[in-house]
């Protein structure tokens, strides 16, 4: 049986209340898409230089997109390429017309800015609006909006897709975790927007206070801007008493709603491909992958106008799959992981989400857990640290400790390390969390 079958699933919207453009079939998506692909392109190529250098460069024109498959054929784009025309360089429209600038803050060097026009903001809205519904919002519900307010895309995306939708909107924003209990307690939202590794610490705050989760009024959480794994949305259905839905998104290509996940199906994520155009590529050789295959996801905005993106590679890891909650639209699998959060480890690849799966099927383990790569000798190690869950006895968790071992290589054919270690003793997340820490000796 599959987890789909297991779950609780949640209830479809009236199918009237959808935009027209997520009952398109298939046909009619392909043709909005190629039109406004082909503007786009143009849009790119006639105002931002980086652009019209790599078309040239790669003997491509505009007018050379007659069919969406001629897309292939364009030079992919980079966050080294965003970065390298820091901070305005990538704008398509004059400073006047950009009414909001974000940014993701890099781990090295210059953030990467992205920009928005007027329209570009309703758009993100309306994009924003329809992934909550498809979570499972509606109009008149309160939202709690616990994702960071700022330069990240989370806090301020989600905000006006709320309001679009009719929501009342608290804007928290992330931290301050004993008043995040407080003001879910007193205004009672329905719905939840915050990273899931957020909620956990909001899951566990809840307890520490004597009070119940699953007795709150939340009923839903749209969890996004991090991987997490099915054992996750279990674990957090269950602790909080809510549906758990996957949001996805980035700045580069808009911010979050990028693609949802329907509560009806609870079956990987609804790329809303009427704006953005998603191929899956090798990541080695570039080369676009048919529907079905797993690589690196890219995106070609459809619409923007302040920052229009040609075949962006976001070093997300995921497969294409036919519609389903909306037929018209592919989903993406669940994000696994990111080309550079792949952990090699003696020839091994493993991704973080591996662990988390690992982690979460074993008795008296929590989900808090983090990892070290520590040379030893000559040899890469890594170092798993786990929480016990606070009603574990002492004597399961050298038990748990193999099992988890045994799971890991099992699953990735490696051998970690792995520590038991005491409940809150690890650092908790406010936002994204940084799990990995790499100890290495560089020879
Ligand atoms: O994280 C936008 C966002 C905010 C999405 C709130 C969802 C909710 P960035 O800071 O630019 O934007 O980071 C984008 O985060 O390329 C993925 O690697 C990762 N990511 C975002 N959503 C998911 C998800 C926001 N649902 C990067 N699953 C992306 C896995 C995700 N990874």
């Amino acid at each position: 049986m599959t987890t789909t079958d297991q779950r609780r699933l949640g209830e479809a919207p009236d199918p009237a209340t959808l935009d027209p453009a997520e009952r398109l079939s298939v046909d009619e998506l392909r043709d909005l898409q190629l039109e406004r692909l082909r503007e786009s392109l143009r849009h790119a190529y006639e105002h931002v230089p980086h652009h019209r250098r790599a078309f040239d460069a790669a003997g491509v024109h505009p007018d050379d997109c007659r069919e969406l498959a001629d897309l292939a054929r364009f030079p992919t784009t980079s966050k080294a390429d965003l970065r390298d025309n820091y901070p305005f360089g990538m704008f398509a429209v004059p400073k006047e017309q950009v009414r909001r600038v974000h940014a993701s803050s890099g781990t090295t060097g210059r953030p990467t800015v992205v920009g928005y026009t007027a329209r570009d903001i309703g758009t993100w809205a309306t994009v924003m609006a329809r992934s909550i519904r498809a979570a499972g919002g509606r109009p008149g519900d309160t939202l709690h909006n616990a994702y960071g307010y700022g330069l990240f895309t989370g806090g301020l995306g989600a905000h006006y897709g709320a309001e679009e939708l009719g929501c009342t909107v608290v804007p928290v924003s992330g931290g301050m975790t004993p008043r995040q209990v407080q003001l879910i307690t007193d205004f009672a939202p329905r719905v939840i927007m915050v990273t899931p590794s957020y909620m956990l610490t909001v899951l566990d705050e809840f307890e520490k206070q004597g009070l119940d989760p699953r007795e709150s009024s939340l009923e839903i959480g749209v969890f996004g801007a991090e991987p997490w794994t099915e054992q996750m949305r279990r674990e957090m259905e269950e602790r909080g008493g809510i549906h758990a839905v996957d949001i996805y998104g980035l700045s580069e290509v808009m911010g979050p709603g990028v693609a949802q996940e329907c509560v009806e199906t609870k079956d990987g994520l609804h790329v809303w491909e009427d704006h953005f155009y998603p191929e899956v590529i090798d990541p080695v050789t570039g080369e676009v992958l048919p529907d079905g295959e797993e690589g690196e996801l890219v995106f070609t905005s459809l619409t923007k106008e302040a920052m229009p993106v040609v075949r962006y590679r976001t070093r997300d890891l995921t497969r294409l799959l036919p519609g389903t909650a909306r037929p018209g639209m592919r989903r993406m699998q669940k994000v696994t992981g990111r080309t550079d959060d792949m952990i090699i480890l003696r020839g091994v690849n493993l991704f973080p989400t591996q662990i988390e799966e690992v982690v979460l099927r074993t008795p008296g383990l929590s989900p808090h857990f983090a990892f070290e790569l520590v040379t030893r000798g000559r040899m890469d190690h890594l170092v798993v640290r786990v929480e016990a869950r606070p009603d574990c006895p002492a004597e399961r968790r050298p038990g748990a400790a193999a099992e988890v071992v045994q799971g890991v290589k099992d699953m990735v054919g490696s051998s970690v390390e792995v520590l038991v270690v005491d409940p809150e003793t690890l650092p908790r997340s406010m936002g994204k969390l940084q799990r990995m820490t790499d100890s290495r000796e560089r020879a």
